[in-house]
């Protein structure tokens, strides 16, 4: 009886605790010889408040891979289970629910709407989703508070940084409460100090809010400042021992 008792304990936490599965996702562009197999059968997970990266050479796959996970784009054959959500083939018409509850985006270029203060690009991609206006801002104001953008609300993105025009993206991407955050290269266009300050924000709504993240990055000091590294390479992922081959003792 107590063995199966621990045993439904031990179900219960993993599945609290896994957030996203890939399991053998593949994914080709184009027909005949010009057939381009880029995923040949990634296997990963994201646990609930973990923070990891994705490095890989230019062009090896990595965007691909998050826009299948983000419901962008269907995969080829395989599966992905992202809380309740079961996808990974569905055309993208399939896994609405997945692009407005599931995921939040980050893009390297921000994605913000020029006109709109910080406060109304947040407000603007709740509504979208179908939250209430009253709602929106309640929840947009308290998602800017978290990001550290609680004096700068009312600023147009010509008005802010670089480093915190991408702070009002994190906060779009955490407003809308989705329990995984894709970045991708979401420090590409960041100097050096707003970058690592991006990074320091993604490990705080990790570890304290239980926000989990998988970002692409080209920089390993800033893959190593994850929870775990993963390298997408010929079709596959592996895990990456960054910090070691980068002589990296320790970074934070
Ligand atoms: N819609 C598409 N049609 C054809 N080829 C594509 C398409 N999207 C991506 N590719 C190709 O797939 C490969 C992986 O692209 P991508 O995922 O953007 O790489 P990364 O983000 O790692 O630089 C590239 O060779 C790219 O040209
Ligand atoms: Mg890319």
């Amino acid at each position: 009886m107590l063995f199966i008792n621990r045993q439904t304990l031990k179900k219960k936490s993993n599945r609290l605790l896994v957030m996203l599965y890939v399991d053998g996702l593949k994914k080709g562009f184009g027909s005949g010889r010009r057939r381009l197999e880029v995923l040949k059968g990634i296997n990963l997970k994201v646990e609930k408040g973990e923070l990891v990266s994705l490095m890989g050479p230019s062009g090896c796959g990595k965007s691909t891979l998050l826009n299948i996970i983000g419901g962008l784009l269907e995969g080829d054959s395989g599966k992905i289970n992202l809380g309740s959500f079961e996808y990974g083939t569905k055309s993208p018409n399939k896994v609405v629910d997945v692009r407005r509850k599931g995921v939040g985006w980050i893009f390297q270029d921000f994605h913000l709407v020029e006109r709109l203060t910080a406060l109304d690009n947040v407000i603007f991609s709740l509504e979208l989703s179908g939250v209430p206006t009253s709602e929106a801002e309640t929840r947009a104001r308290s998602a800017l508070e978290r990001v550290g953008l609680g004096d700068r609300m009312n600023f147009i993105p010509d008005q802010l940084s670089g480093g915190q025009q991408q702070r009002v993206a994190v906060a779009r991407a955490i407003s809308g409460s989705r329990s995984l955050i894709l970045a991708d290269e979401p420090t590409g266009n960041l100097d050096v100090k707003s970058a690592k300050e991006i990074i320091h924000l993604f490990q705080d709504l990790c570890r304290e809010d239980g926000i989990s993240i998988l970002m692409v990055t080209h920089d390993p000091l800033q893959a190593s400042m994850a929870d775990r590294m993963l390298l997408l390479k010929d079709g596959l992922t592996a895990a990456s021992d960054i910090r070691s081959a980068w002589g990296i003792e320790e970074v934070n």
